[in-house]
């Protein structure tokens, strides 16, 4: 079992997104699973260009780190991912790989069978809409997830071992280990693809030629 650890935090190892992030791998370790964590900053990811190609041939064209990260994660069976609130939201940082899934990973649900767990931590306001954006991006790939770390952090310092979260990341990694092993079913979460499906069947069919590699992704999955 592999899972794989993605930190929005530009910060690096003064990132408290990122001990958690850590904390959460470290616990999913120890109960047996391969873990690799990365630093948004440490890979090249360049903004989406909207040139569409990505639809028809499968793949990203960006000679950049975008393809390998996802050649990571496809072959992993968990990620885990974090960002600190930034105005609201997810780091802009973040936001180019999650606009980046917007091709085929998110159209041919490519994480499907995969689990989940986000991590977001603010100041003081914004970690559960943040968390819950994270969810989403996630479950919006096939994606399910076991749960989320969503605190606000007023003290601007890295956390000690024995803060309360990281006690909440070692029970998340744990949770991790558990759905992959057991195929944990979420069944809001099944739901939701379902619905996702059903949507976007309409719009592959008025696609057919614009999209013609995610189209036959899906004809080949018998989902048209
Ligand atoms: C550009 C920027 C914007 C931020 N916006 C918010 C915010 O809207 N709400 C909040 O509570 N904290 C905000 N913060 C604080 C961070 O979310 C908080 O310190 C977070 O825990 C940092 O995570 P890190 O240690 O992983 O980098 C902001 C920090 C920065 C640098």
């Amino acid at each position: 079992m592999k899972i794989i650890g993605l930190n929005g935090s530009p910060r690096r190892s003064q990132s408290r997104t990122g001990q958690l992030v850590q904390e959460v791998l470290n616990s999913a370790r120890t109960a047996g699973a391969e873990t690799e964590f990365i630093n948004i900053n440490d890979i090249k990811l360049d903004f989406c260009i909207a040139c569409g190609k990505c639809h028809n041939v499968g793949y990203c064209i960006l000679k950049d780190d975008f393809e390998p990260l996802m050649a990571k994660i496809m072959s992993a069976d968990g990620l885990v991912v974090g960002s600190p609130v930034y105005i609201y939201q997810i780091t802009a940082q973040l936001k180019v790989w999650v606009d980046r899934l917007g091709g085929p990973t998110i159209h041919c649900q490519k994480l499907l069978g995969k689990y989940g767990a986000v991590v977001a931590t603010s100041g003081n306001t914004g970690e559960n809409e943040t968390a819950r954006y994270l969810e989403a991006t996630l479950i919006n790939t096939g994606m399910q997830c076991v749960g989320r770390i969503a605190n606000g952090i007023e003290v601007d310092s890295l956390l000690s071992t024995d803060s309360p979260l990281m006690q909440n990341a070692k029970e998340l990694g744990l949770s991790l280990v558990q759905a992959i092993e057991n195929k944990q079913e979420f069944p809001e979460q099944i739901q939701a693809h379902r619905h996702f499906k059903e949507f976007f069947r309409f719009v592959l069919l008025k696609q057919q030629e614009a999209w013609n590699w995610e189209y036959k992704y899906w004809q080949e999955n018998g989902w048209l």
